[in-house]
C-alpha cells in the first residue's frame, strides 16, 4: 500500500471517489486540453488587446461584431458647434424674413401687384434706417406709392413679434437681397429706434413717415 491509498482509505469511501475522478480525467483527450488551452489564451488575447481596454465608447450595440468597434479613437467633440449655431445676420434674416414677411411680400421681394408692395427696389427698404425701422416696429397703413405703383393695404407692425436682434437681421437682409445694396442694421440702431418709436400706438401713414429723418 502506498501512501496515496493509505491517504484516501482514512477517508472512508474517499478511495472509490478517487478513482473514478481519476478515470474520468482520463477520458479527457489531451488534444481537446490543448485545444481548451489555446482558445483560452486567444480569448485573453482578444479580451487584453482587441476591446479598447474596457472603454465604454468603444462598444457600438448596434456593431453585428459583438459591437465591437476597432481601435476607433473617442470621438472628439466637434469643433463646429459654436459656428453651426447661425450668427450671419443674412441667414438669420432669411430665415425670419421666410417666416414673418414672404407670404405678403413673397420670397422674391416683389410683392403682389395692387395687394403687397415690393421690397425690392423700394426707396422705403434702402433709404432711411430709422424710416424702415419705424414701418417694421409698428406697421404702415393708408395711400402709398411706389414705382408707380399704389397700395392701401395694411400692414400690422412687428415690435412684439421681434426682438432687436432679429429686427436687425431682417432689415439687414431685406437692404441687401433682390438687387437692395445698403449698409447693414445693428441690433444696437434698432434697440434705440424702439426707445424712439416703439410706444407709438397703432400703425404708421406716410404723412407721419414724412417726418422721420435719418
Ligand atoms: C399681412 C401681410 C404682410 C406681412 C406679413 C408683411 N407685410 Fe410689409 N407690408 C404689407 C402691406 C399691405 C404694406 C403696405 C401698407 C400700406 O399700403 O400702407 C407693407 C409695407 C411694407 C414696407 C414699406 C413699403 C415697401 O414696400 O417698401 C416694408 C419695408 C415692409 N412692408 C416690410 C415688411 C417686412 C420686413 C415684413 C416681415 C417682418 C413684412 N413687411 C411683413 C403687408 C405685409
Amino acid at each position: 500500500m502506498n501512501e496515496r491509498e493509505e491517504n484516501t482509505q482514512i477517508g472512508g469511501s474517499g478511495k472509490r471517489e478517487g478513482g473514478q475522478a481519476k478515470s474520468r480525467q482520463d477520458k479527457i483527450p489531451r488534444w481537446f486540453l490543448l485545444f481548451s488551452f489555446l482558445a483560452f489564451l486567444l480569448s485573453l488575447y482578444i479580451l487584453v488587446f482587441e476591446t479598447g481596454r474596457w472603454q465604454n465608447n468603444v462598444f457600438d450595440s448596434g456593431n453585428w461584431f459583438w459591437g465591437y468597434v476597432a481601435k476607433e479613437k473617442p470621438k472628439e467633440e466637434p469643433k463646429t458647434t459654436i459656428s453651426q449655431v447661425k450668427t450671419d445676420p443674412m441667414e438669420i434674416g432669411r430665415e425670419q424674413y421666410q417666416a414673418m414677411c414672404s407670404a405678403c411680400h413673397q420670397q422674391n421681394g416683389m410683392g403682389m401687384p395692387g395687394q403687397y408692395p415690393p421690397l425690392a427696389n423700394s426707396e422705403y427698404v434702402v433709404g432711411s434706417k430709422a424710416r424702415l425701422g419705424a414701418i417694421l416696429l409698428n406697421g404702415l397703413s393708408g395711400q402709398l406709392n411706389i414705382n408707380g405703383s399704389s397700395y392701401n393695404g395694411v400692414m400690422p407692425g412687428w415690435k412684439t413679434a421681434l426682438n432687436d436682434a432679429k429686427l436687425a437681421a431682417v432689415m439687414t437682409y431685406i437692404r441687401n437681397s433682390w438687387g437692395n445694396h445698403a449698409d447693414k442694421v445693428e441690433e444696437m440702431e434698432v434697440k434705440q429706434l424702439r426707445e424712439k418709436y416703439g410706444k407709438k400706438e397703432g400703425s404708421w401713414t406716410v404723412e407721419e413717415l414724412s417726418q422721420i429723418g435719418n
